[in-house]
Order: structure tokens, then sequence, then C-alpha cells
């Protein structure tokens, strides 16, 4: 049975493909300090997989540690990287946070797959290394432009670090560029968990439905789209992850074209904020409070994939529309408050 560490595998994208890699007969290992997480996603997987997963809680820019992590297993096949920080926001304001942590992080978890001699490494990317696109959607050729956030520039410079080292070292790597991953595992047993007042869209969405938050903003209706909200290209949280294993199983299959392949991971459908709200609005039949606010600054105007190499070349079947990623979040969040009010009231 191969073997496969994942970091940051107690996060939202994380521990969904923890239980895909499971679901697929792999044996995994995790790394995660909990700075933006909590043990509750390995329980769930637990739940949902039967298996009790060993999570090292270990910051990887604590080197020693990291390299101990490996003394303690030399037999794994494989890594896929999620470990960082990745709040677009968040990385306007405070950029060195961002550089040391998703950087320092990289390198030295690259620094022990040198020294131990693991041969397949799958990178946690994303489309902010696109910028603000001239031309959507972005193919895995679109020309890179400066990066919008310093989130989106730790994302290309560490392409830029693993394509290198991919050329000196015997690891062959795939960096995967993900859209906008959103919704909860059908089980509603793992989901999304922010850490504090969400960031990202639809936990923003979610919280206001169920009165954590009084209201919403969206972050500008001026730009030059359809309805003048920013245009995402929304992708289920559990299809990317079996993207993930999908990509692992390219690399042991030796079907790789380069030594740092690249793949989207995007539906190739761009959605609007404003018609990301109102299809929540459709499948709660709930009206949300939300109102049209500043533009946020780091934000790209528009993005969607062309997603035909992940299809063709890895045989990925995305399974979820943008009703599935907003019915499945919705429910996630009422899980989330059910088991809150259990405990208040016992
Ligand atoms: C989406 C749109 C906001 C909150 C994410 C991840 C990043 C990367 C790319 C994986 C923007 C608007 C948001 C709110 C709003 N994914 N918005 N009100 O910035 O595209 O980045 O996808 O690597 O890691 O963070 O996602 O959900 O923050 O924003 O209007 O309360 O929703 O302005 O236009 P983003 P997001």
């Amino acid at each position: 049975m191969a073997k496969i560490l994942v970091t940051g595998g107690t996060g939202f994208i994380g521990s969904h493909t923890i239980v895909d890699l499971i679901e697929n007969g792999y044996e995994v290992i995790s790394i995660d300090n909990f700075a933006r997480s909590t043990t509750i996603a390995l329980s769930g997987i637990e739940k949902i997989t039967g298996k009790k997963i060993k999570n090292y809680t270990v910051d990887l820019k604590n080197f020693d540690e990291t390299r101990a992590v490996f003394q303690e297993n030399t037999d794994i096949d494989g890594i896929i990287h999620f470990a960082a920080y990745k709040a677009v926001g968040e990385s306007v304001e405070e950029p060195l946070r961002y550089y040391e942590n998703n950087m320092f992080g990289l390198i030295n978890l690259l620094k022990c797959v040198q020294e131990f001699g693991v041969p397949n490494f799958v990178f946690s990317s994303s489309c902010t290394v696109y910028g603000n696109p001239d031309v959507i959607p972005v193919t895995e050729n679109t020309a890179i432009k400066p990066a919008e956030s310093p989130y989106g520039a730790t994302k290309q410079m560490g392409e830029v670090v693993i394509k290198d080292f991919s050329k000196v070292a015997n690891t062959n790597t795939i960096l995967l560029r993900y859209f906008n991953p959103v919704g909860a595992h059908p089980s509603c047993l793992i989901g999304e968990l922010p850490v504090g007042k969400p960031q990202n869209l639809v936990p923003a969405i979610t919280q206001t439905a169920i009165g954590k938050l009084p209201k919403m903003w969206v972050h500008g209706s001026d730009y030059p789209t359809k309805d003048g909200s920013c245009v995402r290209d929304y992708i289920h949280v559990s299809d990317i992850a079996h993207a993930h294993t999908l990509a692992i199983q390219y690399l042991m299959d030796g079907k790789n074209e380069t030594k740092c392949d690249v793949f989207n991971l995007g539906t190739g459908d761009g959605v609007s904020v404003l018609e990301a709200i109102h299809t929540f609005e459709e499948v709660s039949n709930l009206k949300l409070n939300y109102e049209i606010g500043p533009r946020r600054a780091g934000d790209v105007v528009a993005i969607y994939a062309n997603n035909d190499a992940a299809v063709t070349k890895l045989g990925w079947k995305i399974k979820y529309g943008i009703k599935e990623m907003m019915d499945t979040a919705w429910k996630w969040e009422l899980k989330l408050k059910q088991e809150a009010d259990q405990i208040i009231n016992n």
C-alpha cells in the first residue's frame, strides 16, 4: 500500500484529500500545526473512512521537527503539500507573515524530500498565479502576470522553487492550480472551518445565513463583468480532492511528461459573486442579508479555467455543479450549528 504524507492534512482541502486517498487504497499520514484548523477534521476523517490518521503537530518552519517526521517515516512514496496561509485579503495586510510561512515551510519540506529521496511531490498551487489574466479561460500556458496579492506571489515563487528543484532532484513533481474550492463532503462530516472571521465568499455566505454574521459585504459591484461583481471558477472541494489522488497515481504510474507537470483544477464555468449569492438563496430558500461595499485590495477581476489537461491527462471527471457546492456548504453550516446547540443544551 503506497504511503502518502499530506501537509496541512486537517485543513479544508487537505482533509477532503485524505478521505479520497484512503478511499482509493492509500496509507496516509499528516503534518499540521493547527495554525488554521482544528482536530475536528481528524475525527470527521475517521468517521467517514474508519481510519485514524496519524498527524504530526509540526510547524514546517521548524526544520528539525519537520526532518524528524521523515526520519520516523522513511517509506513515504509521495507528498501532497497544502500547508500554507491562503487568504488573499489578509496577505495584503500581512505580507511578511505570508512570505515567511509559505516559503520557509516549502523550502524546509523540499530539503527533506531531497535528503530522504521522496519520489513524488504534488504542490497546492492556485489560479492566483495568473494575476489578472488578459484572456480567459486560462490554460496552463497562459502568461503569468504579476500577482495581485502576496498570497499569489508565494504561489508563483513556490512554483519556481519546485520547478528548479525538480531539475536537480530525483523527484517528479506536479503543480495543481486550484480555482475556488468550496462546498463540503456529501456526508457533512468534514467541511470548511475558517478560524476567525471568514475571508472567503462561501463561508461568509453560510455564516451570514445561519446568523453567525449579521450581514455580509459584496466587495465591489463596479467591475467590468456581467453584473459588476468579480467572477470566479468555483469548484467542489471533493472534486479538487479526487484530482490529488489522480495526480499521485499519475506520477506513480510514470505518466508524467516532464518533471514538473502543471494542471488547472477548475470547472471552466465563470460565476460572479452575485450569481453565487443568488444560487445560495435558491438552494437554501433563504434571503441573504448582504450589502454592496467597496472593492477588496488584491482581488482579481475575473478568472476561470480551461481544464482540458486535467480531464484528458489525469482522467479527472467533475461530479458537482454550483448548486451542489452551495447545498453541501449550507448543510455543513447547519450541521455545525446543530452540534453547537447540542453542546449549549447539554
Ligand atoms: C471570491 C470573491 C471577493 C468574501 C480564493 C482562495 C485562494 C485561491 C483562490 C486556492 C472575491 C468576494 C469574498 C466576502 C465578497 N484558492 N467576496 N465578500 O480571493 O478568489 O481566493 O481562491 O488556492 O486561496 O482564497 O476567494 O472567496 O476570498 O473571494 O464579496 O465576504 O468573493 O472579493 O471577488 P479568492 P474569496
